[in-house]
């Protein structure tokens, strides 16, 4: 975890610079701190030559200490980077794949022949690695990758850190603008990021995304940003509906233990992102650091039977999607825009189980959309139902369109859309570049009530509700 050393990133006079250039003066003389220092990881080579023999098909050690045997253990360190090479023993089509790390090798044909792949374990924890062709495995090509102690951390889930959807103040609706005082602790916390997965989480006020907060047009707000004496790090806050240099970036620079405040003028409705902007600001952001902020028009919103706030995000881990166990930050798939999970609320799935969204046929949803990122747009979709009116880019000023299927949201940005529900079941919430489905972006909107089989009607075939 991190420590109170690793993380003098600001300096003082800093916050009389303008966000940018507090990037660019940080990039030059500040270190990056490293969400889990480690010692420098090694490199593990080994040779599997394929075998036949009595009936059995089987992997056969090349070299070293695995030399001869037949499905060797391959024992690696954490975080090594594990290089392995498969040779086609006696001709037939073979390859290597290890699914927990998604490692699959090319196929071999004819003897001789070869493959490689390479790629970098996590903690400790024993996988399996086989021939993904169809009945090899059966036939015996199965042996064990051992990472350290081979035994995976068993972890407790860690403390939850997802905001349930329909944690959001009610409408403000009729009343002239007014003062209107905003508290927001920036807190690290180790949080759940899958089942058996944790990860070091940035948040404001404990939960990703940070509080909904809710104002009128010309309402003044006066910020409050506490940092947690257990912080490591500096946090700030750039509210896009702020009007100002930084958003308020340039006044909340805030060490752990203290506190910074500013007030701002809400000048222009819309539903706005609010982030961290401490350099590097992308890393705070993939943590966690992120909310909305809703600035109502005058008379406020028509009236919906449910309101819900959802928001995505990406996350680097250093080890691949799926890996059990404490995850650490990497800043060089940050760097490259390479994330392993994407996540609505914070977590893998987080909106698939208790979080998951609720309604009933007849009733109107609307949804507060907003992309945290850092990096990764969104195109917006719910699975089985049209969006009825989409404020396209939040914008509440201009007249929502209508009858959209799939509606686009950049990074630092959001959308309000609004539905009525004609039918029950499961639909699904999904970014359409449904990759990032398999790497936990997934919400459901359950919907009870009669069927209506005027509108849909038919036998369900198996499983899925997709
Ligand atoms: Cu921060
Ligand atoms: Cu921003």
């Amino acid at each position: 975890m991190l420590t109170k050393r690793s993380n003098q990133i600001l300096l003082p006079g800093f916050v009389f610079l303008t966000l940018f250039s507090l990037i660019l003066t940080s990039c030059a003389t500040i270190p990056i701190a490293q969400a889990n220092p480690k010692k420098e990881a090694g490199m593990a080579s080994f040779t599997l030559k394929t075998g036949l023999g009595n009936g059995k098909m089987f992997f056969i050690g090349v070299g070293g200490d695995i030399d001869g045997k037949e499905n060797p253990d391959l024992k690696v360190g954490p975080g090594d980077m594990v290089e392995i090479t498969l040779v086609d023993g006696e001709g037939a089509m073979h390859n290597l794949v290890v699914p927990d790390f998604n490692v699959a090798s090319k196929d071999v044909v004819g003897k001789d022949s070869t493959a490689q792949v390479s790629f970098t374990v996590g903690q400790d924890g024993t996988f399996p690695y086989y021939c993904g062709v169809t009945g090899h495995r059966q036939a015996g090509m199965e042996g064990k990758l051992i990472v350290g102690s081979g035994k995976a951390a068993v972890m407790e889930d860690a403390p939850e850190i997802v905001r349930d959807p329909t944690d959001l103040p009610g409408p403000i609706g009729d009343r002239p603008p007014q003062k209107v005082r905003v508290d927001l602790e920036a807190i690290e916390i180790v949080g759940k990021l899958a089942k058996g997965t944790s990860y070091p989480y940035w948040t404001f006020n404990g939960k990703v995304p940070g509080p909904f907060i809710r104002v009128r047009v010309g309402d003044e707000v006066e910020v409050h940003l506490k940092n947690a004496a257990s912080s490591s790090m500096s946090h700030s806050v750039d509210f896009h509906a702020v009007t100002g240099p930084g958003g308020g970036a340039t006044m909340t620079q805030t060490a752990p233990g203290k506190e910074t405040s500013f007030t701002f003028k809400a000048l222009n409705p819309g539903l706005f992102v609010y982030h961290c902007a401490t350099p590097s600001v992308a890393h705070h952001i993939a943590s966690g650091m992120f909310g909305l902020i809703l600035v109502e028009p005058e008379g406020g919103l028509p009236k919906v039977n449910h309101e819900f706030y959802v928001m995505q995000s990406e996350i680097y881990t250093q080890a691949p999607f799926g890996q059990a166990g404490p995850q650490s930050f990497s800043e060089t798939k940050l760097a490259n825009e390479t994330p392993e999970y994407y996540v609505f609320n914070g977590a893998a799935g987080a909106l698939t189980g208790d979080h998951m969204l609720k309604a009933a046929v007849g009733d109107t949803v609307r949804i507060f959309f907003g992309v945290g990122g850092p990096n990764k747009i969104s195109s917006f979709h719910v699975i089985g139902e049209i969006l009825d009116r989409v404020y396209d880019q939040a914008s509440l000023t201009a007249p929502p369109l209508t009858d959209v299927q799939t509606t686009l949201v950049p990074a630092g940005g959001a959308t309000v859309v609004e539905f009525k529900l004609q039918v029950p079941g499961r639909f699904i919430l999904v970014d359409h570049a449904l990759s990032r489905m398999e790497r936990g972006l997934a919400g459901y909107l359950m919907v009870q009530g009669p069927q209506n089989p005027e509108i849909i009607n038919g036998t369900p075939t198996t499983g899925s509700g997709h």
